[in-house]
């Protein structure tokens, strides 16, 4: 079975294909290579053993995506990543992140209704959560304000698939709520490829282990959580990326839109993160502890309780396995910036 994976050199996207392959369906990646590489296609490639269909195109372009639909009618499938993800950048420069994000889904599904292409997996985030007053947060839970663009991109993407599911009863869609994904392929082959500092935790962890920052800034430790730092759900990229190929495999004849929230449904601290770092890979890092970052929440983990009933899915890397393969594949890296 074809399946269209935009956002497919990525990093959820790169793992995802991998196990699209190794379960027997035949993944197409899109790309425009603005947050990936054209090497992740050969990495792919090596960890699977099969040639990978690519091509670099801009996927919120009729013209650039179209001949895709047209070269591959068996196309039964679409996993849309592609979409920008830096929550500062969305905050300085948030008509690129709306245009690129909308764009880009509605481009998509236009395609998808064109050539009659059904089923669709969608990358969104736990952040359309908010600051949520119940954790462990199920899906249930308030929609609240968005706390930035990014986020407002995720709600907004959101409600467009919940519209077009009320109106095109044959478009069959999964919305993935994922949590905080990290690690890398346990091949050290492929993993995240932050453009310049990271933003988030753990490429920031690794880059410091590596001596290419100076110090990890902690952002805050005078929450009221037990170390006073913040609290997340981080998931392996792994498991993560299985999730996917159990969205594509979902039907439900009552209802053609469902949500999933992917996480472990355990909470861990930064402090504690940093901690299993030291631990598992026995390298120790400067640590400095500086002021909250602004729009930061103190505590969010998921109710992963409806993936496991319904998707038969739940995580089975640990958090120690996730650090040591981002940490394997950080030494796989040479600095850039
Ligand atoms: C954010 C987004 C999330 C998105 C994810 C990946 C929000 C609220 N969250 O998650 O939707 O999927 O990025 O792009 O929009 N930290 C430090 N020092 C650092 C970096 C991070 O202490 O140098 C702390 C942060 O304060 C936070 C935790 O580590 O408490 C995780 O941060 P990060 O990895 O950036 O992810 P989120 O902000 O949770």
């Amino acid at each position: 079975m074809k399946i269209l994976v935009t956002g497919g050199a990525g990093f959820i996207g790169s793992h995802t294909v991998v196990e699209l392959v190794h379960a027997g369906f035949e993944p197409i990646i899109v790309d425009n290579f603005s947050n990936s590489d054209l090497s992740i296609v050969g990495k792919i490639q090596e960890i699977t053993g099969r040639k990978i269909s690519f091509y670099q195109i801009d996927c919120k372009l009729d013209d650039h995506l179209e001949p895709i639909f047209l070269e591959n009618p068996e196309i039964e499938g679409v996993i849309h990543f592609a979409a920008y993800k830096a929550v500062g950048e969305s905050v300085s420069e948030p008509e690129k992140y709306y245009h690129n994000n909308i764009a880009s889904l509605t481009c998509v599904c236009r395609m998808m209704k064109k050539y009659g292409v059904n089923k669709f997996v969608f990358s969104s985030s736990c952040t359309v959560y908010g600051n949520p007053e119940v954790i462990p947060v199920n899906e249930k839970a308030p929609i609240k304000e968005a706390l930035n663009p990014y986020a407002h991109t995720k709600q907004l993407a959101e409600e467009i698939l919940f519209g077009l599911c009320q109106y095109n009863q044959d478009l069959e869609v999964v919305i993935l709520r994922y949590f905080n994904p990290i690690g890398a392929h346990e091949s050290g082959l492929i993993g995240e490829l932050p453009i310049g500092v990271p933003n988030n935790l753990v490429p920031y962890i690794t880059q410091t282990a590596a001596g290419w920052r100076d110090s990890l800034v902690v952002f805050g430790k005078d929450y009221s959580t037990a170390d006073g730092t913040c609290i997340r759900d981080f998931i392996h990229v792994e498991d993560l990326a299985k999730a996917h190929l159990k969205a594509l495999m979902w039907k439900n004849p009552e209802s053609n839109l469902e949500v999933f929230n992917i996480g472990s449904g355990v909470g861990h601290s930064v402090q504690s993160l940093i901690d299993i770092f030291i631990n598992e890979t026995g390298i120790d890092f400067p640590v400095k502890y500086g002021e909250r970052r602004p729009g930061d929440i103190p505590a969010i983990f998921a109710s992963a309780e409806k993936a496991l009933g319904l998707l038969n899915w739940k995580t089975e890397r640990t958090l120690e396995e996730a650090l040591r393969h981002a940490w394997n594949w950080q030494q796989t890296l040479e600095k850039t910036e």
